[in-house]
């Protein structure tokens, strides 16, 4: 990395602690901790994971930054701080938010991600930093620095959408724990995934958006060579969700260590929304199921969910057989 480079890094390890600091020891903090508390946050786990709290002040982080030494160019380089649009100066970009900073594989901060307290319609959930110099977004993924040890011993890859998951994961002493942030799964993502394991869960979030993104990222695994499985949650719980309501240990045992195989999985998604009273749902199901297994499945895989598809259906396995084949 150029020393400019090294400069930004500087610059999110100084905002880290900072932002940490203001969370565990004053009285403006005090708010932000109540609602971690709240959801179940220890302060080891607050530790671990350098949570932080961004005062609700428009120039804060950027004075105390100018103060280090840091220019106004680098302010707004970082991300830091957000350039004024019809006059000069600059603002916080993070005001008023519970702070998760994102590291690098060295585990130092490169970017951050805040979330407001109250959910409103006004403003998005999470803030996150734009991409800089040191944070490109589709390379990297959240907790890899902590993970990456459990991930080499497992030899496996448990894969969340979200900051909250992975914590609530951890708690549960699944270790092996990435997050890709909401956004989708990039090629990039899978090659840093690649050099450190070939299996991976996915769990993403029961809704509709969680079952669509799991979708589309065991297709993206299934076609890098990965072996794919999928943890679903019952209802529209998310990982978290799931935790809080259940505990560690059944997280652990039914939802972790029961997981779906990849077409086993796909099944599912393609029953989603369907009812088998209408021939029309009925028939879309078979063509979207034997889709996916021509080209991405063994003589033994095609014959069991036949298999399947025939007793859920009640079509003779013959006749699904013969429209696999034209597929194929
Ligand atoms: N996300 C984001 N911007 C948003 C919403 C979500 O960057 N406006 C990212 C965050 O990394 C978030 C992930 O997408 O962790 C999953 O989103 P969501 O399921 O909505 O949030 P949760 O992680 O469940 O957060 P919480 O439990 O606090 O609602
Ligand atoms: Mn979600
Ligand atoms: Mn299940
Ligand atoms: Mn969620
Ligand atoms: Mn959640």
């Amino acid at each position: 990395p150029s020393k400019a480079e090294n400069r930004l890094v500087d610059m999110h390890e100084f905002a880290a602690d900072m932002y940490h600091h203001i969370l565990l020891n004053t009285e403006e903090g005090q708010a932000a901790l109540d609602y971690l508390e709240n959801r179940g946050f220890t302060r080891e786990m607050i530790e671990k994971y350098r949570i932080g709290w961004s005062l609700p002040e428009w120039n804060y982080m950027s004075s105390a930054l100018l103060k280090k030494g840091y220019t106004e160019e680098e302010l707004t380089d970082s991300g830091l701080a957000i350039a004024r649009e019809q006059s000069d100066g600059y603002f916080d970009r993070f005001r008023g938010r519970i702070m998760f900073p994102i590291m690098n594989e060295s585990g130092k901060a490169i970017a951050f991600s805040g979330r407001i307290m109250e959910n409103t319609k006004q403003d998005a959930k999470y803030m996150n930093s734009p991409e800089s110099p040191i944070f490109q977004k589709s390379q990297v993924l959240y907790n890899f620095h902590l993970a990456r040890g459990s991930i080499r011993k497992n030899r496996k890859i448990v894969l969340f959408e979200g900051f909250m998951d992975v914590i609530a994961a951890g708690k549960a002493g699944v270790d092996n724990a990435l997050a890709t942030m909401g956004t989708s799964l990039t090629s990039q993502h899978i090659r840093v995934m690649k050099r450190f394991a070939q299996d991976v869960v996915i769990c993403f979030d029961g809704d509709d958006a969680g079952w669509e993104a799991a979708k589309r990222a065991a297709i993206a695994l299934n076609e890098e060579k990965f072996k794919v499985e999928v943890a679903v949650l019952p209802g529209k719980m998310d990982p978290d969700d799931y935790v809080r309501e259940n505990g560690s240990e059944a997280f652990k045992e039914q939802i972790i260590g029961k997981p779906h195989a990849f077409i086993a999985f796909a099944m599912m998604h393609a029953r989603r929304h369907k009812n088998f009273q209408y021939e029309n749902d009925l028939l879309q199901y078979i063509q979207e199921v034997l889709q996916l297994l021509a080209g991405r499945s063994t003589p033994l895989e095609r014959d069991l969910y036949i298999r399947q598809l025939s007793t859920e259906t009640g079509l003779s396995q013959e006749a699904i057989l013969q429209h696999y084949r034209k597929l194929e």
